[in-house]
């Protein structure tokens, strides 16, 4: 087995099941399914796309998620995220302005200012210290995203507040900054398990932007941006009143891959994980009625979700990835199945695992099969911060 990382590309035309271990692999037929369900949703409803790239970080995803130019615009969580996207800037498939998404701090300013020679960037900001540093920092106006705390408790100035009213004003009368509009984020619909909390979920974020929206005259041009990929599976129900001025867009950037996360939240099922880990069984413990798999905390993530353990195993409901150290993984089960039976060392296996964000980004190659297991390209995904 030739681990290089640099030959990577001798698996591409060979079955999946020769990959080293472990692997992630990426079924290309179940991705590509998911974006074209998401392009088809938003094409319906008539409201604008930004993907955010920072799930499996290539320009081969965000290439698909752009729909070859449908859509202009992303979102990115790093720097180098927005580096890796230039390609495209080059290209002229993504024209429209990139968002930093995380609130502006002086630190990533830096770059910013760099790469605004190439690219139009656009920021977050929620807090009005955030204009005092764009207000010292003696550079261009900058266009800028209100982000607004639907309920995550993550980043953004809380909605409907007087915090907000405040920020808006200030941000009005600075010359430093212009208002595009608001953005929101429902980080928290991960821990929705029913369609109708996913559409509850939605409901706040488009009445929260448009609230922050009736801030500012009727007549002044916005984006409201609202997501997450749990409230992007149900954006069909989008039902508001959008005012003429107000233009909505859905950000997502999970829902290419999903993962346990989101089949836990009763939005899609097993079958629209388009990404697994291969991994193989290193040791069998009868005494314990437990396996060991060579996928530990390191290749699968610490994350959770609605299933219990770090990963389920394909083909094998009873089992779950119970325990978790840095590359060793315990497969273990609630039922009766016995483990001598169920597991040889040797043995491949492939798992599903929690979120497909954090596992993904433990990976430097991404293999990418076809509808019969064959890989057929080698991803290589962008590296740091
Ligand atoms: C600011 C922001 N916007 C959008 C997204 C995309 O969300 P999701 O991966 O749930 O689609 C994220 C993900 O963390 C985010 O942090």
């Amino acid at each position: 087995m030739d681990r290089a990382l640099e030959n990577h590309t001798s698996y591409i035309g060979r079955p999946a099941s020769e990959l080293p271990t472990p692997s992630l692999i990426v079924d290309l037929p179940i991705l590509r399914r998911n974006v074209d369900t998401l392009h088809e949703k938003v094409e319906k409803l008539g409201i604008g796309f930004r993907p955010h790239v920072k799930t499996l970080k290539t320009l081969e995803i965000t290439r698909l998620m752009l729909a070859g130019g449908k859509h202009r615009s992303i979102i990115a969580s790093t720097i180098c995220e927005i580096r890796g996207c230039m390609p495209l800037v080059k290209e002229g498939l993504l024209d429209e302005k990139i968002l930093y998404g995380l609130p502006i701090y002086p630190g990533a300013l830096q770059d910013l200012v760099k790469l605004r020679e190439n690219v139009r960037i656009l920021l977050l900001v929620d807090n009005e210290e955030h204009i005092d540093i764009l207000e010292k920092s003696g550079t261009q106006p900058w266009d800028i995203f209100i982000k607004l705390d639907v309920g995550s408790r993550r980043a953004g100035i809380p909605a409907n507040s007087i915090a907000l009213q405040k920020l808006v004003e200030r941000a009005d009368r600075s010359s430093a900054v212009n208002i595009n509009g608001f953005y929101c984020h429902a980080g928290h619909s991960y821990a929705g398990r029913s369609m109708d909390e996913a559409q509850k979920n939605l409901e706040t974020e488009i009445s929260s932007v448009l609230n922050a929206a009736a801030l500012l005259p009727a007549d002044r041009a916005l984006i409201v941006s609202i997501g997450a990929t749990p409230t992007a599976h149900v954006v069909e129900y989008l039902k508001a009143n959008i005012p003429s001025n107000v233009k909505v867009e859905l950000h997502a950037g999970n829902f290419p891959c999903n993962d346990l996360q989101q089949v836990s939240t009763g939005l899609v099922s097993d079958t629209d994980q388009a990404i697994r880990v291969a991994a193989e069984v290193c040791g069998v413990y009868p005494e314990r009625n437990e396996a060991l798999v060579n996928a530990g905390v390191v290749a699968l993530s610490r994350e959770s979700s609605g299933y219990s353990g770090f990963g389920r195993i394909i083909g094998k409901p009873a089992w779950a990835v119970v325990r978790l150290s840095q590359e060793h993984g315990i497969l273990g089960t609630n039922e009766s199945e016995r483990v001598a039976e169920n597991f040889k060392i040797g043995q491949r296996v492939n798992l599903y695992c929690n979120h497909s964000c954090i596992t993904a980004a433990a990976f430097y190659v991404y293999f990418v099969v076809d509808e019969n297991d064959i890989v057929r390209e080698a991803w290589i995904p962008w590296k740091g911060w």
